[in-house]
């Protein structure tokens, strides 16, 4: 037995399910945005991160696997994915064209030696989105607004978006000043942590949540005294569009986060279940105004932010927020087959009922009948297909409800057209239209019922899984049967 590398978790059968499921929801919400998918490497030059996350922040500080190759260069496992993509759009020369901004959403794993506790590993996947170009306030807005909607296309409502802006470069300098001038008072009554920000990244301060030290910092000056007026332009076009958009927020003035590339707006994504537990940032993001350069772009801003898929899944778990997410995965059908004959068989008999669209498995294991139904129900089959030497010779199989136990006999070369009715009756409840037969008139809309009907009528000529037009050349075995 091998342990776990600590800080790591197995994500396997119906929990994979769930982090799927949740994968496929912020992607097509950020595809409704206009974002296509970038998937950059896991490994990155060390570089890269110092220059982007920053020295000063705690992820390059204390928290990157960084190793030596072995042609001896400095090599970094990812600990976010904005530097890479940022990175990949320099590469990729996707500046070039000036057909700002560039849109790229990604998914996958991240990498940061932190204390594993409920929701943080050292290894986690990160779902996020960058917007890069010239970024006015209401492309700000829009990349919030669409971090919103997308935790509510997952079933959160509770939602509380904390927001602050970190201003432009004269606010930070003059902000920056005053913190210097209220801290020195303080800082060797402060934790270890807070008088290297103070040297460091005297903002990060803010940050803090040692408890004697939150007390001073309750006292120190807020950053909102010191916006220049286009800061405090920029960021009120950013809330008035938020306001529009009916998105509630609250202005947090110490929210700073803790990579050193943001400026301008930043924000975080809090949860609140309906029971009333507190879960924290579930996501987190903000407005960039030298990363593109600083990564060896031309001088753009970005907007972009990032999701835990840990953290949405335990949330959504402990909330009860699955139960309307088709999550579950049933087996459409289990071949029983009686005997060494009915076992060699049984193969093309799946191979059929797999290439027509429907989820087969065989009990290959030569067992008896009580034994096979026990495997079916734990593979949660909705159909055993029993197949003996009987069967074999007369061409009828006996096909089984798993749930109602009743069963029909279905000649051979008719069992598609069975199953095709069979699912088709499960199916009509969904339909829109509640009719058995969806064909040119029916009221569902549906007119040939490809992407959207739930029957499976046409499955055999415009959605058949051979994409053989011709007849003889379909190895589905659907076409020659007909
Ligand atoms: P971040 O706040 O460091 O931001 O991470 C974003 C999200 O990743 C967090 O809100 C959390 O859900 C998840 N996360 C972070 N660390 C862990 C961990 N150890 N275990 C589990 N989940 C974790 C960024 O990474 C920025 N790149 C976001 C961004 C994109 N800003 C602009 N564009």
């Amino acid at each position: 037995m091998f342990n776990l590398v600590k800080g790591t978790h197995d994500v396997i059968l119906k929990d994979a399910r769930k982090y799927s499921y949740i994968e496929v929801v912020l992607e097509r919400a950020a595809e409704l945005y206009g974002y296509k998918e970038f998937r950059t490497p896991i490994i990155e030059t060390s570089e890269l991160f110092l220059r982007s996350v920053g020295n000063s922040s705690d992820i390059v500080r204390k928290e990157m696997y960084t190793f030596d190759d072995k042609g001896g260069r400095s090599i970094t496992l990812r600990p976010e994915i904005t530097a890479g993509t940022i990175r990949s759009m320099v590469a990729n020369k996707l500046f070039a064209m000036q057909d700002y901004p560039v849109k790229g959403y990604y998914c996958g794993p991240c990498f940061r030696y932190e204390r594993p506790q409920q929701g943080r590993y050292r290894q986690f996947n990160q779902f996020g989105v960058e917007c890069a170009g010239v970024i006015r306030s209401e492309r700000d807005a829009e990349v919030i607004s669409m971090g919103y909607n997308s935790l509510m296309m997952l079933g959160f409502k509770n939602l509380e978006l904390k927001i602050n802006t970190l201003g432009d470069e004269e606010t930070r300098a003059n902000y920056r000043a005053a913190l210097k001038d209220y801290f020195a008072k303080y800082i060797d009554t402060m934790c270890d942590d807070c008088k290297e920000r103070f040297k460091l990244n005297i903002l990060r301060i803010l940050d803090c949540k040692v408890e004697n030290d939150r007390k001073i910092i309750d006292g120190a000056p807020k950053i909102s005294d010191y916006l220049t007026e286009k800061a405090k332009a920029d960021f009120d076009t950013i809330l008035k569009n938020l306001d529009k958009l009916g998105i509630k927020y609250t202005i947090d003035p110490e929210l700073v986060r803790g990579l050193d590339y943001y400026s301008g707006v930043v924000f975080e994504f809090h949860y609140t279940s309906s029971a009333g537990k507190n879960y924290g940032a579930i996501g987190a993001g903000g407005h960039y105004n030298n990363l593109v350069h600083e990564i060896g772009g031309p001088e753009i801003e970005g907007c972009g932010y990032a999701m835990g898929i840990e953290r949405l899944a335990s949330v959504m778990e402990d909330d009860n927020l699955f139960a309307e997410a088709d999550i579950d995965q049933f087996l459409d059908v289990y071949i029983m087959p009686l005997g060494e004959r009915a076992i060699s068989e049984s193969l093309s008999i799946a191979n059929l009922i797999r290439m027509s669209g429907y989820t087969c498995d065989i009990c290959l294991e030569n067992k008896g009948m009580g034994q096979m139904f026990k495997k079916g129900e734990r593979r949660d089959a909705l159909y055993a297909l029993i197949v003996g030497d009987n069967e074999l010779d007369s061409h009828k199989f006996v096909l089984k409800n798993m749930l109602s136990q009743e069963q029909i006999e279905v000649n051979e070369d008719e069992l598609i057209d069975k199953l095709d009715s069979l699912f088709a009756e499960d199916d009509d409840d969904d339909c829109c239209c509640g009719h058995d037969h969806h064909d040119g008139e029916c009221c569902c809309e549906h007119e040939h019922h490809e992407e959207g009907c739930s029957c499976h009528e046409h499955q055999h000529d415009e959605n058949c899984s051979c994409h053989e037009e011709n007849d003889s050349e379909c190895h589905c075995g659907w076409h020659n049967k007909e």
